[in-house]
């Protein structure tokens, strides 16, 4: 009796430390392994609008760095080159580049390392809540600029290869911006394939009636921690209903969620490891 009484608290003290052990593993872990572990997501678009001069064009999205939050410039120099040697043809950014603009100490780096990425057919970019949060709206305009990068806010542009087209809308802010998607889209052919960035992935309940074939978003971090089986506990308003990776709404718009690169609030990831993503382009016509 009495030795199974101590083999049961033995038992009890040994699962106690384990947990400890654990938690404190997991913790670790959380704060200084997955957050460095970048991973690639690349995703097929077959489109009957691709046109035939866009077959197998890689269009590379990056999104929430949140620069200055557990996210350096060395670490975001390793983004650069890791995205470079991808050689997308086109790279989009969809928001959130700085986590608090009103604190952060700007340097010329940042700007000089968003001019090293290299994509033929432009670089191309969207404001995200914490862009125009903390009176950051003219100067995160100012850096993205200096690096090359050309705003969408509520507007689209036709691009261009050879001798077709698409179109690639951007979206203000919805939290914090001034969101006009019929403004955003009214200078496109109807019969042209668009592709339209959003920050806040929730939107695109809205977004799928205007005949918008693909949207790109950010903004969720993928929940930043998730539980086995469970999956992710907590998310950000207007990425509540679409958290992660693709979905196919009932119009007919495929929409993709990034979990993005950086962190905020809490400097933790756990199972919801950061990510860029590629997306090649397929047309019918080949
Ligand atoms: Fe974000």
């Amino acid at each position: 009796m009495k030795l199974t009484r101590r083999k049961f608290i033995k038992n009890m003290v040994r699962s106690f430390l384990g947990f400890l052990g654990l938690s404190g593993l997991s913790y670790y872990y959380a704060k200084y392994v997955e957050p460095d572990l970048l991973t690639v997501k690349k995703f097929s678009i077959h489109h009957s609008k691709i046109p035939k001069s866009f077959h197998n064009v890689d269009i590379l999205q990056f999104s929430d760095t949140h620069i200055g939050f557990h996210y350096d410039l060395n670490k975001f120099e390793q983004l650069i080159e890791t995205i470079n040697n991808k050689n997308p043809d086109l790279i989009l950014f969809t928001g959130d580049l700085v986590d608090e603009p009103q604190t952060y100490s700007f340097t010329d780096r940042l700007p000089l390392l968003l001019n090293r990425l290299e994509a033929p057919l432009g670089k191309y970019w969207i404001y995200g809540n914490h862009d125009h949060g903390g009176y950051g709206t003219e100067k995160i305009y100012e850096v993205m600029s200096r690096g090359g990068f050309t705003l969408l806010q509520n507007e689209s542009k036709a691009i261009q290869k050879d001798s077709d087209s698409f179109t690639l809308a951007g979206l203000d802010d919805v939290m914090l911006g001034r969101p006009d998607i019929e403004e955003t889209l009214s200078e496109r052919r109807e019969d042209s394939f668009t592709l339209l960035l959003a920050h806040e992935p929730d939107i695109a309940d809205q977004v799928q009636r205007y005949k918008v074939d693909v949207q790109l978003s950010g903004h969720s971090h993928g929940g930043q921690v998730q539980l086995p089986i469970y999956g992710y506990l907590i998310t950000p308003p207007l990425a509540e209903k679409y958290v992660e990776g693709h979905y196919r709404l009932p119009d007919g718009m495929d929409l993709f969620v990034s979990r993005g690169l950086g962190t905020t609030r809490m400097p933790y990831r756990f199972l919801c490891r950061p990510e860029i993503s590629i997306f090649r382009l397929n047309s019918p016509e080949i």
